[in-house]
Parts: C-alpha cells; structure tokens; sequence
C-alpha cells in the first residue's frame, strides 16, 4: 500500500490530511480502541464533537500513541446547547479540557440553529476568538446549507476553512460542493461511505446499502478494492475531505488504504448519477434546541 496521504490546504494556509477518522456512534468504551487502531494505520486526522460523549477517549487515545502532538490533527465540534456567547467559551474550554489538549486544530460548530441565528453567530464568533489566542489553528461549521453560510458571512470576520456535511453517494449534496467551491470552503464527509442509512428504516425512500449498489462494486472488482475504498476514492479524487467511522480493526485499516489507485472521471460522474437527492441525517432547517434538546454536560 502507498502510505503518502492526500493533503488539503483550508482557507487560512493550514494543511491538513484529506482522509481522516470519524468516531460518531463510537461508545466511549469503544473509542480508546478504534482511535489508537487508526493511529497505529496512519489516521492523522481525527474527528470528535462535544455532543459524541467521546472526546476523553480521544485524548487519552491521542496521549498513549506516542505520535508527536504537532503531527495530529484533532477535530471537535460545538454543540447546539452551548450556543450564544458566554455558553460557546464554557463549551469550547470543556472540550480542550476533556480532550486534554492545549489547542484544537480545526473547531466547528455542530449545527446551524436557523430559528435562533444570532445565538449561531455569537457561537462562530467565540470560534473566531479562540483561532487568535492559538487555541484553534482553523475553524468551520457543520451541516451549513448556503443560504446559511450566506448568513453568517454578513456577520463574520473569518470565512469557514471546512463545512462537514453528509455526503455519500446517495445525497451528494451537490449545491453545498457548489457554494463551497465559490466560497473556498473545504467540504468535509460525514458518513462517507453512507453509513446513516443503517439507520433509516428499510424501505424509507433512499434508502439502501450504498456499498451493495452494482455500480459501486462493479468499480471494486474492476480495481481490486472494496467498495468502501471506491466510495473514499470518490471523495479524496473529487477534492472532499472525508471521514469514514469504524470499530473494526480490519475496516478501519481498509478505510486507510486507498492511495494506490484513482477513479476515471467517467467513474465519478456514475458515482455522482447515484444521488437520490434524500438525506439520511437530520434537516439542518429543523435543528434548534427545541426540536433538539440533548445538551452537552460540561461540568
Ligand atoms: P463498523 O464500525 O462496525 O465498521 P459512515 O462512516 O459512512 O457513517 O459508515 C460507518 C458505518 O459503516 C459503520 O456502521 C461501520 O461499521 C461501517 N463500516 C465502516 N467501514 C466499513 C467498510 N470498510 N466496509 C463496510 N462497512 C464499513
């Protein structure tokens, strides 16, 4: 396997590996396990968020590598309950504490909250805060449609470096790459591999194993991958950052091992034909802490 990993240059000059591990659905007891298994194959990019309930077992993972801190790039999120401006700082102090580090590289807020906007705003600017006194080297948002990443930048200093969205094969998310693109905003996967819809119901429009559509496993046979591999190719070979989840020691090695080989354009516009337009998380429209009122223990 080719070990050199694509890299992706955000906004602010700050490099960062395109491919890294996700931990969302990761019980805590299971985090220490999965996150030293990637490191141990490579991952350098990590991905928590506050409202995971793993960001201890992250940090601890993080510590007992014994990969220099410098060549981690650790990534952590925000969460809805802790918007507004004084909230935001306790959250974002919460987060390096259960990390147990000194600066994040990359912080984002988890969720626009559209009804309350300037609570989201107060939020990013507390983010904006943090990047000048070296406590976060870039930040960005999550689950940002355009029309909100056109809100925000009314009211914000520093343009998003990243917006992780979901986005597989089944909900390309094509207008968010689109506004992205123009924006000079690195587009992240969350669920790259299409894994929220394990969690839709079986006959829910959309639905469906992206890793047992033909066109997806006719490309693995073709290039003697699996079709995880193809999905992540798909991504890294379209420019995304992507963040495949695992607790599986073999698929999380699998994930990792997609640097010998490259899709034909032909072969992501069919990938791109997959879209069925329905996303398998959440409606970020919806998402306040009404319709959302899970908040995070900082204590
Ligand atoms: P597991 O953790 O047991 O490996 P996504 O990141 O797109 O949400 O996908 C995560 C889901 O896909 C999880 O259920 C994970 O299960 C599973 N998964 C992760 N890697 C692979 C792989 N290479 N092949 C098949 N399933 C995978």
């Amino acid at each position: 396997m080719t070990t050199e990993q694509t890299r992706l240059t955000l906004n602010n000059g700050l490099e960062i590996p395109a491919l890294g591990f996700g931990v969302f659905q990761t019980p805590p007891d299971d985090t220490i396990a999965a996150v030293t298994t990637a490191i141990a194959d490579g991952y350098r990019l990590i991905d928590t968020a506050a409202s995971y309930g793993n960001e201890r077992e992250v940090g601890e993972a993080i510590r007992r590598s014994g990969v220099d801190r410098a060549e981690l790039f650790v990534e952590t999120k925000l969460w809805i309950s802790d918007y507004g401006a004084d909230k935001a700082q306790v959250g974002f102090d919460a987060s390096l504490r259960r990390l147990g580090v000194d600066y994040v590289d990359v912080y984002l807020l988890h969720q626009p909250t559209p009804a309350d906007f300037d609570d989201t705003i107060a939020a990013y600017q507390v983010a904006e805060k943090m990047v000048e006194a070296g406590k976060a080297r870039a930040i960005g948002v999550s689950n940002f449609s355009p029309d909100h990443l056109t809100r925000l930048l009314e009211k914000v200093d520093v343009v998003p470096a990243i917006n992780q969205v979901e986005l597989h094969p089944y909900f390309t998310n094509a207008t968010v790459q689109h506004a992205h693109a123009t924006l000079g905003i690195v587009t992240q996967a969350w669920s790259p591999i299409g894994g929220i819809h394990r969690y839709r119901p079986a006959d829910a429009p959309g639905s469906g194993n992206v890793l047992e559509n033909p066109t997806i496993t006719d490309l693995a046979d073709k290039y003697g991958k699996s079709p995880a591999q193809v999905v992540l190719r798909w991504h890294l070979d379209q420019g995304r950052s992507a963040l495949p989840k695992s607790v599986n020691p073999s698929r999380i090695a699998e994930n990792i091992d997609v640097f010998d080989f490259a899709l034909e354009p032909a072969e992501l516009a069919a990938i791109d034909a997959l879209d069925t337009g329905l996303r398998g998380g959440p409606d970020p429209e919806q998402l306040n802490t009404r319709t959302f009122p899970f908040a995070v223990d900082n204590s």
